[in-house]
């Protein structure tokens, strides 16, 4: 049978290949961006080829400009591992080439995608009514969300945005937290409310947002209002006094949006439920399946408390799209696109997977191999954890704080790079209170506890080697 599709057995052998080397290769591409534009420039094709050697050429020259997100040592950004599951889901997705915008177009799709939106919002323990919608990633999960509700808000206030635009509406006040995720800036930015137009709350140390400033800033504000709170600090992993902020934000008559794109998985453990005490009262909600779900890119949800609000804002009709039956939920009215691929179904595919057992069992795992690294580093000279390490994140500084600021960014940047190159595992970098700094973040599936010491052992090492060579 295979013979008779041989590309998609090529990248099956080729898929299973990469992933039975992994752990056994470098984290780091072998090769630059530039390097492998180079490789694979070219003119055009005037005339076609066999499709098996487009994919056996693929998977050869593609090889060496791959990072190791999937290998166990990735501690980079905040991502996922895609696990097998997910991955051999989203093969099938592929295959069978749905549309999955509408019941009539994929009746599989369309039931698979309601069925893991209901699993997401009692694993996450989220009002049962809400509704989900499949989109690429917490950037457009946070973009869709506050799409519904700039609607929602404008609409109490006697104004119908979807219709007549923004021109002329009463101005919407965004309350956001400094230590916000550049997404949600962005996102501000492609719903007209403006990157800096917005009302920026204190923060702690941890880049938690202070209630009391909010209560300050909100309560001397009239008008529709929009509160964004964060479930997850990109650095710290922290996570915002929902309680509190929710409480205030109600009583100024807000709508409150949680992004909550890694730090939302740990409402599926007891011992970090905590953290996100009060969280369900909100009105909206950005996750990522592509991170602590280890579905593979892209997966995100935007879920939204009030869905009519939510298909307010995507609205989309013709006479060419099929009809709707009462109750029934429609994929593509939750999302900004049309034809859209089935996200659903990975999703799916990792919840039956994992289980509430196994989502809990990754969460508690990651958490713990992130305290062990931050245990074992903050026991070594020069070696400083800025964040408490309330989650999976872990933020290093090297050198102590005597150097001047610049000789200690120096070696921060050195340990990386020496860390890079050394290929045993994949770190990354960033700014953090004035500080450049290194962060771990682990979200990779394939990471166990045994990692741990390892990881501790080389990083240790690294900055001895560094130590010593400046003399310190
Ligand atoms: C807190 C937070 N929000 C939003 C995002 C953006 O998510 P995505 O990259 O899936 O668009 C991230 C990514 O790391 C994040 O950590």
């Amino acid at each position: 049978m295979a013979d008779q599709l041989p590309e998609l057995e090529r990248a099956y052998f080729e898929a299973l290949s990469y992933r039975l080397d992994q752990s056994g290769r470098d984290c780091a591409p072998d090769r630059t961006y530039r390097e492998m534009r180079e490789l694979f420039r070219e003119p055009l094709p005037e005339t076609g080829c066999e499709g098996t050697e487009v994919i056996r050429g693929l998977a050869q020259k593609g090889a060496d400009g791959l990072t190791g997100m999937t290998h166990p040592r990735f501690f980079g950004w905040v991502l996922g591992g895609s696990a097998p599951v997910g991955v051999a889901a989203d093969w099938l997705v592929s295959a069978w080439g749905q549309n999955a915008a509408f019941h009539a177009s994929s009746p599989t799709a369309a039931a698979v995608e309601e069925i893991a939106g209901e699993w997401l919002l009692d694993i996450l323990d989220l009002p049962r009514e809400a509704a989900v919608g499949f989109v690429t990633g917490g950037t457009v999960g946070n973009f869709t969300a506050l799409a519904a509700a700039r609607s929602a808000v404008l609409k109490k206030h006697g104004w119908n945005s979807d219709r007549d635009g923004l021109f002329g509406a009463p101005p919407v006040r965004i309350f956001v937290g400094d230590d916000a995720h550049t997404s949600v800036f962005s996102v501000l930015g492609y719903l007209g409310f403006g990157r800096e137009r917005v009302c920026r709350i204190a923060t702690d140390l941890q880049g938690r947002m202070n209630a009391e400033d909010l209560q300050r800033k909100i309560s001397a504000s009239s008008g529709p209002k929009i509160v964004i709170a964060q479930a997850g600090q990109i650095n710290t992993g922290a996570f915002d006094p929902f309680d509190q902020l929710i409480k205030v934000a109600r009583s100024a008559g807000a709508w409150v949006h949680v992004d909550g794109a890694f730090g939302m998985w740990s409402r599926a453990h007891p011992a970090y439920r905590h953290l996100t005490e009060g969280v369900e009262n909100a009105d909206s909600w950005s996750v990522d399946g592509h991170k602590w779900l280890q579905t593979p890119f892209d997966s995100g949800y935007s879920i939204v408390r009030d869905g009519t609000a939510l298909e307010t804002a995507m609205g989309i009709d013709a006479s060419y799209l099929p009809p709707r039956n009462e109750g029934d939920r429609i994929p593509a009215f939750l999302v900004p696109e049309l034809s859209r691929r089935a996200r659903g179904i990975p999703t799916w595919a990792m919840l039956k997977h994992l289980g509430r057992d196994g989502v809990r069992e990754l969460v508690g795992r990651h958490c713990s191999v992130a305290r062990q690294i931050a245990n074992r580093l903050q026991r070594v000279k020069g070696i400083r954890i800025l964040n408490d390490v309330v989650l999976n994140q872990v933020v290093v500084a090297f050198g102590n704080p005597g150097l001047p600021a610049d000789i200690r960014q120096e070696m921060t940047v050195e340990v990386i790079e020496r860390l890079q190159e050394s290929g045993t595992m994949f770190v990354s970098g960033g700014r953090w209170r004035g500080e450049w700094i290194m962060r771990l973040s682990v979200t990779c599936n394939a990471t166990q506890q045994a990692d741990a010491d390892p990881v501790a052992d080389v990083i240790e090492s690294v900055w001895a080697d560094l130590a010593e060579a400046k003399g310190l």
